[in-house]
């Protein structure tokens, strides 16, 4: 497995990156933004994306987007392919997209927002901690991205303040945090709590 910095010669696989994050969020059954091969293509092209090959198949992605003013940058978009996962590959793929933000964003604070238990738990392992959404980036055009995600109704009537979502960030200027293992549980609970509150008003 070859896991390395994505360029132009990646482009090709633009196209299964977007269909396999598609497919996934279907399986799942939860919200995500979509993207399309162009906006992917961009992100291969300009040196902030990590992919993990075997041999010439695509086995998974990941992508820094810069917002505000360089202030925050966000590692999105990870994807492992269905035949490559639970076998570290994500972990993997985590670890190289957070090192490349420290090198090439040093000052900036590193932040995503997710349903996903196993990213909660990469993240956190990586020093992450989950904070309220205004601890975030305010870029109109971070939060422009939701509005292709089923739930964005969720984060509008809310005003922006919570959504199904938990926001967790990485600040480089707070003390080093040791390397440690999340409580799947708490996350879990929380994930359901906001489930039952937003989704049961949804419906009614
Ligand atoms: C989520 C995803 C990236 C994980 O990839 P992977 O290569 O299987 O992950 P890893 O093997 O590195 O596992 C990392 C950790 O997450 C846990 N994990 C993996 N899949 C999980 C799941 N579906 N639910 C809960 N935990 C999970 C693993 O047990 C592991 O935890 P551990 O370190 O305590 O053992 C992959 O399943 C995927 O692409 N899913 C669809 C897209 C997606 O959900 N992306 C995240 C968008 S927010």
């Amino acid at each position: 497995m070859e896991i390395v910095i994505a360029n132009e010669s990646h482009f090709k696989y633009a196209q299964i990156i977007c269909d396999t994050i598609a497919e996934s969020a279907k399986v799942r059954g939860t919200g995500i933004a979509k993207r399309t091969p162009e906006y992917i293509m961009k992100r291969l092209q300009n040196g902030n994306a990590i992919i993990a090959l075997d041999g010439d198949k695509f086995a998974g992605f990941c992508y820094i987007e810069v917002w505000g003013n360089k202030d925050f940058v966000a590692n999105s978009g990870l994807i492992v392919h269905p035949d490559y996962r639970n076998q570290g590959l994500a972990t993997k793929i985590k670890k190289a997209v957070f090192d490349l933000s420290r090198k090439k964003f040093p000052d900036a604070k590193i932040f995503g927002i997710t349903t996903g238990l196993a990213v909660m738990k990469m993240n956190y392992e990586l020093g992450y901690r989950p904070v309220t959404f205004s601890e975030l980036t305010n870029d109109p055009e971070f939060w422009k991205g939701c509005q292709t995600c089923k739930n964005f109704d969720i984060l509008t009537r809310t005003e922006q303040k919570m959504c199904l979502c938990t926001g967790m960030l990485y600040d480089p200027s707070e003390k080093k945090i040791e390397p440690r293992k999340l409580n799947g549980k708490a996350f879990q609970r929380l994930k359901e709590m906001k489930e039952n509150l937003f989704l049961k008003k949804k419906e009614k």
